[in-house]
């Protein structure tokens, strides 16, 4: 059967030149957006968060099943079990890795100055749980398959996370290890699989970028041209 097909929607007539200083425009924006790991506890309205999920919502996915679900969480007794679940999480996995992968791992974190305290995860106005839909479709049945999970979900996050820095805030992409608590507390399904926590606010005046996370590849290495 062939599908019915509407008109591709008409984009912006921009010249060249307009072109460019747009594209350059985007990236000075984007430039600036750094992971922020000290939050200022001012709110944030709910209306900024559904703007920057249905943003997300937008992303080209496998099959247009939209294998994703964000919960957007903003109470406060829910934040302190998050808290405490990523903290035990955290605790937990550092002893069980007391050898050779976890010393990597920590030199790797070290120069990011995080550690395994999140308070954060309490002052943060929302924390953003991004869930990833192994299976379910478009109708959600919980059976179809989905396709291109992983994929699909990164970029939904990336167009979240570029709407938030967009409106002003900053964020943080948080993944506790590991993180199978998230579903629960969450009141998830078993076949979604948390991929990540955006947290989302106002940075707190002490709030810092480790001169690490300021190196950025340049275009000569990032990209080639053929
Ligand atoms: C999938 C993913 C998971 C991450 N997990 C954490 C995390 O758990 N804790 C943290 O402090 N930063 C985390 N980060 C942030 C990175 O450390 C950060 O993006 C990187 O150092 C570059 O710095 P920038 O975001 O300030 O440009 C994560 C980033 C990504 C993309």
């Amino acid at each position: 059967m062939t599908e019915r097909h509407q008109p591709f929607p008409a984009l912006p007539e921009y010249t060249d030149a307009q072109r460019i200083k747009r594209a350059r425009t985007a990236y000075e924006r984007l430039k600036i957006r750094h992971s922020c790991r000290s939050f200022a506890d001012t709110p944030v309205p709910r209306e900024v968060i559904e703007a920057a999920i249905l943003a997300a919502g937008t992303a080209p996915n496998g099959a247009n099943h939209q294998p994703w679900h964000f919960t957007a969480v903003s109470s406060p007794d829910k934040k302190r079990a998050i808290r405490e679940a990523a903290e035990a999480a955290e605790a937990e996995e550092r002893s069980f890795y007391a050898g050779k992968a976890s010393d990597e791992w920590l030199d790797a974190l070290a120069p990011l100055g995080t550690d395994a305290d999140k308070p954060f995860l309490e002052t943060a106005p929302w924390l953003i749980v991004c869930f990833a839909q192994r299976k379910g479709g478009i109708e959600e049945d919980g059976q179809t398959q989905n396709y291109y999970v992983t994929e699909s979900v990164g970029i939904a996050c990336g167009l979240l996370l570029a709407t938030l820095h967009d409106a002003g805030l900053a964020t943080l992409t948080h993944t506790p290890s590991p993180m199978g608590f998230l579903r629960e507390i969450c009141g998830r399904p078993e076949h979604e699989k948390p991929l990540m926590i955006v947290v989302a606010g106002h940075p707190s005046p002490d709030a810092s970028v480790p001169d690490h996370a300021l190196r950025k590849k340049p275009l000569s290495q990032i990209a080639s041209w053929l």
